[in-house]
Parts: C-alpha cells; structure tokens; sequence
C-alpha cells in the first residue's frame, strides 16, 4: 500500500488561522440572489423575502465574509438603484451576464442578509464605468454614522446604523478584456490608487483589496500586479488572486493536482508583492485576498456561453449551476488545506459562489434547498480550523501529473489550538485505486505520552454503490457527504490511518 507521513510539532506555525479564510461570494448573477437568498414568494421565506432555508444552510457550511454584489456585474453596476423604496427602482441591462436587473435586492437586504447569515461583508466597487466619486459616495452611504446628504438618506431608507464596512474591493478583474470598463495596468493602477487614497480619508479604518489577475494563466499576469502596486501600494491592504480548476480531457491525475498550482500561484503573488515593496523602500506587508476560488467547468459554459448566445434579455436566468461530484469535492478540500498552508499571506479567501451558481448550496424556486457535495470539505473546515497553523513536514510516496508534474499522493494541512489543546488534520488521498496509509508522528503534542483522544474522524470518500462522480441532487441529496474514518488508532505517540482512495479526511485529535 502507498504510504505517507507528516511530522508536526507545535512550535512550527506560520501564525494563528485567519478566519476571513472561510469566505464566500454572492454576486448578481444567474439565480445566485435571486431565488437563492432572496425569493419572496418562497413558503419559508422571512418578512425580507430571506430564504431561511437558505440562510439556515449558510449558517451551517460556515462562512466568516462575504463578497457581493459581483464579480463581472459590478463594473456597470449603479449601487444608487439598489437601495430606497423597492417599487421605485429601476429595471437595467446587466452588460456583464446579458440579464434583466430588477434592482429589488439591493445594499439595504444584502446587509440585513448577512446579519441573519452571521457574516461581515465585504463590498466591491465600481472601477469599470464608474470612478472615485461614486466610490466616494457608496462609502458615506454605507459607513458615515449621519449628517450628511447620503448618511441621511440611508437613514431616511430606514438604516439608522451605518453597515461599518471594513473589507472594500477596488473594482474586479479589471486586466480581463471580457470586463466592461477594462484597463491597463497602468490606467487600473492609478485609478486604484486615487480611489483608495480618497476613500481612506472617508474612513480610515477600511481595508481595501487591488485586482490582481484574473487567473494565472493571463498574459499579463506578473506584470500587472507589479505595475498596479507600484502605483498603489500604500493605499492598499490586499492583491487579490482568483483561480478555477476543473478536470479536462479526462485527465484526472491533472485536476486532483490543482492545489499544487494553486500553491506555486500564491508563493509567485506574494514574492511579487514583496518585491515591489523592496523596490519601493516600503517595509509595509500587502497581504493576498484570493477572493474567487472554486471548482467551475468552464470548458462546458464557453460551449453553451448563455451570456452571448442568448439574444433576448431575462431575469435571472439558469447560469453555470454545476452540479459537483466526489472528485469534485476532493479537489475542492485540497485547495482549501492550500489556502490554509499559506494563511501566514492569504488572510482572506472566498470560494466562488454561494448559493447555485458554481455553489456549495443549491435551491429551487418554490422548492428545496440542499448541499452539494463540495459543501462538506468547507463546512468541516471552517467549522474545525481554529488556533494556529501548523507547518506540517511531509513525505509522500507520488504518481505523475500531465499538467503539473510529481504530484505526492497526500495532501494535508493542520491546525493546533492550544486554549482546547486540539489537533485537527485534513488530510487527501489523491490516489485514485489505493488507500494510503498513513503515520503522524505526534511526540512533541504529546511528551507524557498520554496519546490524545481520537475526539472525530470523517472522510468523504467514493461510496460502496457509488463512483467518483457521484453527486448530491434534489432527489438525492445526500448521496455523498462525510462519513465516519476507520482504521484510525493513536498508539506510542504515532496516529495511524487508512486513507480511502479518493478521499478528503478531517481527523480531529483532544490532548486534554
Ligand atoms: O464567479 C463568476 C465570475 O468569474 C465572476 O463574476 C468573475 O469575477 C469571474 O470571472
């Protein structure tokens, strides 16, 4: 049996666990509000039109932030129709994803959402057809406590207390020619940096996020993250990173090796920042917001492209609602041990999207809600991973990847909370027809030798009846999700496990 093993020890950590780690992302698109949070008609909708069947699976899958209102549809997005009476909001064309707007879901119900939710928001603005002075004015909207012109009129809209948002990004994908308002790096950059450097005199404790690349593989990418800090490094907090990964061709072993590129992507952002700091003199830290990431079967969406293949315009239409299996999951689990291996420089993440649009929760009009099979990695660990992260030293026996080379078969990350003296491991099996097993070498947790309790051990792994594409469905909808781990023992200070093939597992250890 291929095998692996980790050695950890507490005094290796890269620092506590940002929990801003566990964000999420709700933009104006396809049926991801509409319908999704937000459907009036709905029998177990709230006063607000709230889905609590929806905010009730949010509440559980965990997310601590959340990013709205877009992604694409922020960049010819007028934040001025969204909020005020309902009836008088205008009807507008959506450039980004060829739809009807309504504007009957605006600033004031995203708000009241995510205190229901339990979530901070985080906002983008418009830098694609809009400038400073609209930015400007959605801050004071938003965050000035009153007497003034629109601190008055949020509260004249029925919002005394302003929303105090902290998290701002400056525009989206603004490198990408398919955005309406793209740029230069240059003409971006500049525009970034005057829009922060005023925003931050309305209020100066906000934090604000410049637009990385749009992916990795953009032409520009490096060069656009140098140029855009070099003009705005000291009116920003975060680069933001955005990456989708979906298995193509049927290379498997490829797309179960994402996280490695996901890896090699941060280290390259955070090595660029850092030297635009050095060239700058700037002993300041800009920290990585890698606020879109996912699973998304992008090949299948530019085949059927709903968004210019469509000629007349409608109301929240069916738009990427991918229906995610068990390798899907895995994947999704192994991004997430990434972001938490580097949670020292990316302190805010937000898996892209929430509610049916590539998301973890799925509903229907009038109908059921239900997790997809992706929730369940997410929900372990953003309900799991507290204290520090742990540098974890591996060996793993590996197999070769098409895309990305040598790929090791385990893929793990682990956090350490001294206050509960709580170990938890996420640990993925990548290999496709053998268990793994599995050593930790837990000495240095556990001197007395007193070998820690095994408080949990799940794993989400390819059924006895089922296979590796395997979903979650409205007639089926818990097909997959986590189930109990055998094979785990802790014994002379070793814990031992199987790992299934195809799997992601959270074993959770109590040293009490
Ligand atoms: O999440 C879907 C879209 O992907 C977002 O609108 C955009 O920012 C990205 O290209």
């Amino acid at each position: 049996m291929p095998s692996a093993s980790i050695t950890l020890d507490p005094a290796f950590r890269t620092g506590e666990v940002p929990r801003r780690l566990f964000g999420s992302f709700v933009e104006h698109m396809g049926r991801s509000i509409y319908e999704g949070i937000y459907e009036p008609s709905h029998p177990k909708a709230d006063d607000d039109g709230l889905r609590r069947d929806v905010v009730e699976l949010v509440r559980e899958l965990g997310p601590t932030v959340v990013r709205y209102p877009g992604g694409n549809f922020v960049s010819n997005y007028r934040w001025e129709d969204g909020v005020g009476p309902q009836a008088e909001r205008p009807r507008r064309l959506d450039l980004a994803w060829r739809s009807i707007e309504s504007n009957q879901f605006g600033l004031s119900e995203f708000m009241r959402w995510a205190k229901l939710a339990d979530v901070e928001p985080m906002m983008a603005v418009n830098l694609g057809t809009r400038g400073v002075q609209e930015a400007l004015d959605l801050l004071e909207y938003s965050n000035h406590p009153g007497g003034t012109a629109l601190s008055d009129l949020r509260i004249k809209h029925g919002d005394a207390d302003p929303y105090d948002v902290k998290l701002w990004c400056l525009g989206n994908e603004l490198d990408g020619p398919w955005q309406v308002g793209h740029k230069s790096a240059l003409e971006y950059g500049r525009l970034a940096a005057e829009t922060g450097r005023a925003m931050k005199l309305v209020d100066p404790s906000i934090e604000l996020v410049a637009c990385g690349s749009s992916n990795s593989s953009m032409p520009t990418f490096g060069s656009w993250e140098q140029t855009v800090l070099r003009e705005a490094y000291d009116y920003v907090d975060y680069i933001s990173l955005h990456a989708y990964y979906e298995e193509r061709d049927g290379d498997v072993e490829s797309f179960l090796a994402s996280a490695l590129d996901m890896d090699h992507f941060i280290e390259s952002v955070v090595s660029t920042a850092d030297a635009i700091g050095a060239e700058l003199g700037n002993r300041k830290r800009i920290n990585l917001s890698f606020d879109e990431w996912n699973v998304w079967y992008q090949s299948k969406f530019h085949a059927s492209d709903i968004a210019v293949g469509r000629s007349e315009w409608v109301e929240h239409p069916r738009v990427i609602e991918d229906e995610y299996n068990v390798t899907d999951a895995v994947v999704v689990g192994t991004l997430l041990n990434s972001l938490l291996r580097h949670g020292d420089r990316v302190t805010v993440a937000c898996q892209a999207q929430l509610v049916n649009v590539i998301a973890p929760i799925r509903s229907e009009p009038g109908s059921d809600s239900w997790r997809q099979t992706i929730f369940h990695p997410f929900a372990q660990m953003a309900g799991r991973a507290t204290g520090s992260v742990l540098q974890l030293a591996v060996s793993s026996d590996s197999y070769e990847s098409e895309k990305f080379g040598t790929a090791p078969l385990l893929d793990a990350s682990a956090t350490w909370d001294a206050e509960s003296r709580r170990l938890t491991l996420f640990a993925a099996n990548r290999g496709l027809d053998d268990a793994l097993d599995l050593a930790v070498d837990l000495r240095s947790l556990d001197p007395a030798g007193t070998d820690g309790r095994i408080e949990d051990a799940l794993t989400l792994a390819v059924a006895d009846d089922g296979s590796r594409f395997t979903a979650n469905d409205q007639q089926r909808p818990d097909s997959v999700g986590m189930i109990p781990l055998s094979n785990v023992v802790v014994d002379s200070g070793t814990l031992k496990a199987e790992l299934p093939p195809l799997s992601w597992s959270v074993i959770a250890l109590d040293f009490q």
